[in-house]
């Protein structure tokens, strides 16, 4: 994913234009003239504050030659204003009122950029989900939630340095380099000119060199997140195989590659910092050496010389700043444009313009010669046509990586099929909103993923307004009510990441009770029941069947005990339906059905005369026991 990445974030001016575009309604919300009025006000401050700042040196400078006993700037006004003393003072306020107008802005200024944050976090979470199943199972979530947080704070940065930084701070160049060239002549205005520019350059250029190591840095940090979240996704498969050292070492590669970045970070950060204080220090230097000789010669005051010199202190905090701020907007905007990457991928499946909701009357079926493909390179489905009429049910076997969930995926439509359509009630499931679709279906997929929150909330996700009365209904319906009143906290029971902490059963009849809740006219369950031991599927099973009796049902199963009674069952084998008709007819058919029937047949015998084999034995062992005290 790295390269990908690297790929979207460009350095070219266009782009950096293209993100600021982008972000500018979020600076200035429409709708929202609270927040407009405080971008004005604290625009208002800024300027205030800047022009005070730069007045903030006359002081020191009138109270200097006040003390210096040479007043003659200031002789219009009455004594008691220009009194060494009282201008100390109002130095000093004015540096208070300096800090004071610059707080304001910020405080001002805050809510305009959390506000900015909240709506593209929410935007972008949106988009998310209305992505492509597709482009998630691509994408690593651990590298994803990075770069969502990485985007977000990026906002902060850019409202922040643009708005309240860089802007006052041209500002600043521009009312000092005024003063300088109107008060002190040309030859300052130059050497300050030069000093300013020399150092953006190096600036400017030491930080695109940094910004490569950063991005370095940025890339390796994702990287080993991912890993380390994949990896303890898997920790039981982790523990399976004693595998820990083996992850542990490819964490720690992706983490070696961060630090030796890192480290890059603050040494080239030293460099940068050098550089400047060097370039800064030769110019005032020379500025110094300037008006020192003039003071000698007589042509400036004491104060000016400390006037200059405080004048390009002052210079030298944003100076400080610019290095900052550009490292920080071109971070800011890095991260943005990958946030804005993300927003821009296109949704792979959408509503079509005017689409209206999915009528469901009866809740029939229909695939007619559907074909589809997840890669052109291979077709998965090759021309699948059958019907599920209303309320029957109609059960699809075959071997594993036949096509069978594919066949579920297209019925909720996380892709569009490629060929043929897909009729629910006669309308086409393109032509309609998603939406619509997917309130009608309820599905028990084979391996369920809990929420990590309580049961109640798990259940409840069937539908969110159902109240504790039906959920209980629906938790009895499903046969888990009894499990979960032996629990100490009930239906406050935490299930863990993913469910972990549930069973396999467990877990699945969470499933049902929330699909129970859901009450679709379509039901799907694709082997629902295929991960657990018989007699838990046999428990289940009565809940299956109660749940999609009088609904549409598709079921894909790979115990084929429970899919006799089916009203048609499917044979489906590399995207091709071979076979098709009730238990019986398939039976007689002698295929691959009758076959696959065999097969299972034996294995469940072999499996119960093994059970009864050690039935026997144990029973040996206890009546050996009895009759010998000694065995
Ligand atoms: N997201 C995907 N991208 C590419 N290939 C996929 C994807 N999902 C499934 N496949 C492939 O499609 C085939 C059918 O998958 P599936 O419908 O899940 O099989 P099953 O019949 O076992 O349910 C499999 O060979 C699988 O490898
Ligand atoms: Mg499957």
């Amino acid at each position: 994913m790295s390269t990908t990445t690297s790929k979207t974030v460009s350095a070219d001016g266009g782009q950096t234009l293209s993100t600021l575009r982008n972000l500018w309604p979020y600076m200035w919300p429409a709708g929202r003239p609270d927040l407009r009025a405080r971008v004005v006000w604290a625009t208002f401050f800024l300027v205030l504050a800047k022009l005070l700042t730069v007045g903030i040196p006359y002081f020191y400078k009138w109270a200097t030659d006040a003390l210096d006993g040479t007043n003659s700037a200031l002789t219009v006004l009455p004594l008691v204003l220009t009194g060494a003393i009282t201008l100390v003072i109002a130095y000093n306020v004015a540096r208070i009122l300096s800090v004071a107008l610059n707080q304001l802005r910020d405080a001002l200024f805050a809510s305009v950029g959390q506000h900015a944050v909240r709506r593209l976090a929410f935007r972008t979470f949106n988009h998310m989900h209305a992505l492509s199943l597709r482009f998630h199972l691509e994408r690593r979530t651990g590298g994803l939630s990075r770069i969502i947080e990485r985007g977000t704070k990026g906002i902060e940065t850019i409202v922040r340095f643009t708005i309240l930084n860089s802007i006052p701070t041209v500002l600043e160049f521009a009312l000092t380099a005024a003063i300088f060239g109107f008060a002190y002549g040309l030859s300052y205005l130059v050497v300050i000119a030069v000093t300013v520019g020399v150092y953006s350059w190096f600036t400017i250029k030491a930080s695109d060199w940094r910004i490569g190591i950063r991005r370095e840095m940025n890339d390796s940090d994702t990287e080993a997140n991912t890993k380390a979240i994949d990896s303890l996704l898997n920790f039981e498969t982790v523990k399976y195989f004693g595998n820990e050292a083996m992850e542990a070492e490819r964490f720690d590669r992706s983490m070696a590659r961060y630090e030796k970045a890192a480290t890059q970070t603050w040494t080239s950060l030293g460099w940068l910092n050098f550089g400047q204080g060097v370039i800064f220090s030769i110019g005032m230097g020379v500025t110094m050496v300037m008006s020192a000789r003039e003071v000698q010669a007589g042509t400036q005051t004491l104060g000016d010389f400390v006037f200059i010199n405080a004048m390009l202190m002052q210079l030298s905090i944003p100076l400080n700043f610019i290095g900052f701020i550009y490292r920080e907007i071109r971070q800011g905007l890095t991260d943005i444009e990958e946030m804005f990457g993300l927003l821009e991928v296109e949704e792979e499946v959408r509503d079509r313009p005017g689409a209206v909701s999915l009528r469901v009357t009866e809740g029939a079926i229909r695939f007619e010669d559907v074909r589809f493909s997840y890669d052109p390179a291979r077709e998965i489905l090759k021309g699948i046509s059958f019907e599920v009429p209303p309320g029957k049910s109609v059960a699809i076997v075959g071997p594993s990586g036949a096509g069978k969930s594919t066949i579920s995926r297209l019925l909720f439509r996380f892709y569009d099929v490629s060929a043929g359509r897909i009729l629910i009630d006669g309308q086409d499931i393109a032509t309609v909103t998603q939406a619509s679709v997917r309130a009608a279906i309820g599905i028990v997929p084979q391996d369920t993923v809990l929420f990590n929150d309580t049961i109640a909330y798990n259940v409840r996700y069937g539908r969110i307004d159902a109240s504790d009365e039906e959920m209980r209904r629906a938790a009895e319906l499903a046969q888990i009510a009894g499990f979960i009143d032996i629990l100490p906290d009930g239906f406050a029971t935490m299930v863990g990441e993913r469910g972990l902490k549930l069973s396999g059963g467990e877990k699945q009849r969470v499933a049902i009770a929330r699909t129970i809740l859901k009450a679709p006219p379509i039901l799907i369950l694709d082997e629902a029941t295929s991960a657990l031991d018989t007699h838990t599927e046999q428990e289940i099973q009565s809940a299956l069947d109660l749940v999609s009796k009088e609904r549409t049902t598709l079921t894909i199963a790979h115990r084929l005990s429970t899919i006799i009674d089916a009203d048609e069952i499917i044979v489906l084998r590399a995207g091709q339906i071979v076979e098709r008709g009730t238990h019986r007819e398939l039976l007689e058919e002698s295929g691959l059905y009758a076959e696959m029937w065999r097969m299972q047949r034996e294995a469940t015998e072999a499996e119960e005369t093994l059970r009864r084999a050690r039935a026997a034995d144990e029973l040996g062992v206890i009546e050996r026991r009895r009759t010998d005290p000694v065995a």
